[in-house]
């Protein structure tokens, strides 16, 4: 049976006093409708279609994809008028699922529960019994089955304490809710169209009507002010880090990591406190992270050590590296295998070879840096005269003393050796020592100045 997703996303999100429409607001660096999007794919739905109110040109110029459409809903009337917009697009033979913008943390394994639970000829529904169901629509069930939903503001005293809530999770099949959506009044307390009211149509037909449960509350939480985001961000962050723990990763404080992106990791993996990682990230066996690092679309090889406060963007780390504390390693960086770098060293473009090694107060930038070179501490690579960038070569072997200016385009030779304190403007050939700084003077007898009375 093909399956069509509805997802409504028309709320102005007033609460959340922003610019943005609601349903952009990011939990993970990723917006809460693209969550929702994310999972709608993962059970296979051919099509969704987001209902929008507001900031219909932001959302579709942030979010897209060829199974997405996007429909209108100009005025907003109440969840079973949403849902209703996208009824022309929906076919009578295949299941809709309805879904929600603002609700990011339902996991796939609660949607195919609920989809497995839909009866042939019926309807499915996602509901949850809260210990305070105070907002919610109450279902209502006689003699076990469901019969009917009532919105808060329309429960008699009875009813109030019904505490199995409706998540507005649910599936029907097309041709059912098209047809019971066009039957929908707005006579009730609220003056809208309650989607909540296909229930008691469905009864009324004979229809089956399911429910499934999810695993827990905060999967068909909503967020609709930036303090319920910020809970859904850090029930999604708990979820991320127990999932690395099942991975095989120890985690020092699973409560102080982010992960905005995805973290693959190999077994014996190490991550201390207050780590941020974005995009794909992947740590390979053995690899161990120190306090504060920020790690942005990387790979770290087998055994590497990132030292505490390291920011590493679009970089390779090879097997055994070092790296940190303090190390800034910018993009399209590589170290292969056994290098090191050390502190308060920044790489862009680089590429240190196997076992090089850059310890202290370091730049190289547009570099390619042989198999076990030592970089002396203080060493700039001058790559940028201000309008073109330039290569800096060092042949294997070289040693680099310390406080050297290296002005690109420059080739340093295997072997060479060069003096600290160096200007390195010219090619230095193999084996040879490149001495480039004044001579010393030493003046005897120096005066030294004298305060003016
Ligand atoms: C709805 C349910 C209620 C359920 C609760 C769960 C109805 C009538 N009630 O109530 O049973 O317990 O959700 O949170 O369905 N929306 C539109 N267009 C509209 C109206 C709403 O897109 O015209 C969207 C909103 O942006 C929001 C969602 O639908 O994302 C729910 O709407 P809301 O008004 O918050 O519903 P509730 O009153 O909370
Ligand atoms: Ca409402």
């Amino acid at each position: 049976m093909s399956l069509s997703v509805v997802i409504l996303a028309a709320g102005k999100g007033t609460r959340m006093r922003s610019s943005l429409p609601k349903v952009l607001h990011p939990v993970a660096h990723q917006s809460m409708v693209e969550h929702v999007i994310d999972s709608a794919r993962s059970v296979n739905a051919s099509n969704l279609y987001v209902v929008y109110g507001f900031g219909g040109d932001v959302l579709k110029e942030r979010i897209n994809g060829d199974d997405l459409s996007f429909v209108e809903q100009k005025e907003q009337l109440g969840t079973g008028h949403a849902v209703d917009m996208a009824s022309p697009h929906l076919k009578d033979d295949e299941d809709v699922l309805v879904l929600y913008g603002d609700v990011p943390l339902t996991k796939v394994s609660t949607l195919e529960s609920l989809i497995a639970a839909k009866p042939e000829n019926g309807m499915a529904l996602l509901t949850v019994k809260l210990a305070n169901p105070t907002g919610y629509g109450r279902i209502v069930r006689l003699n076990g089955d469901v019969v009917g939903i009532v919105e808060q503001k329309d429960a008699n005293a009875e009813q109030l304490l019904i505490n199995e809530c409706n998540t507005g999770i649910l599936l029907a099949n097309g041709g059912d809710l098209k047809r019971w959506l066009s039957n929908l009044s707005n006579d009730n307390a609220q003056g809208e169209y309650y989607l909540t009211d296909i229930i008691a149509m469905a009864h009324n037909e004979g229809k089956a009507i399911a429910t499934a449960h999810p695993e827990t509350e905060i999967e068909v939480e909503g967020a609709n002010n930036r303090v319920q985001l910020a809970n859904l961000e850090r029930a999604y962050q708990l979820r991320q880090a127990e999932e690395l723990m099942l991975n095989g990763a120890s985690l020092r404080d699973p409560n102080r990591i982010d992960v905005r992106g995805q973290v693959e990791v190999g077994s014996e993996v190490q991550i201390d406190v207050n780590c941020i990682f974005e995009g794909k990230v992947s740590l390979a066996d053995n690899v161990t992270i120190g306090a504060n690092c920020i790690i942005i679309n990387s790979q770290i090889g087998e055994g590497a050590e990132i030292k505490p406060n390291s920011i590493i963007e679009n970089a390779i780390i090879g097997e055994q590296c070092s790296a940190g504390p303090f190390a800034r390693i910018r993009p399209n960086t590589e170290l292969k295998a056994n290098s090191h770098v050390g502190n308060f060293v920044e790489l862009k473009n680089t590429t240190m070879d196997e076992g090089a090694k850059a310890g202290h107060l370091t730049y190289l930038g547009d570099a390619e840096v042989g198999k076990k070179v030592n970089i002396g501490a203080g060493t700039i690579t001058c790559n940028y005269d201000g309008v073109n960038k330039s290569k800096t070569i060092i042949g294997d072997g070289a040693f680099i003393g310390s406080n050297a200016s290296i002005v690109a385009p420059v080739k340093i030779g295997k072997m060479a050796t060069t003096a600290a304190g160096s200007v390195l403007t010219k090619d230095v050939e193999d084996d040879a020592l490149a001495v480039a700084r004044a001579k010393q003077r030493n003046i005897s007898g120096w005066q030294r100045p004298t305060k003016k009375s």
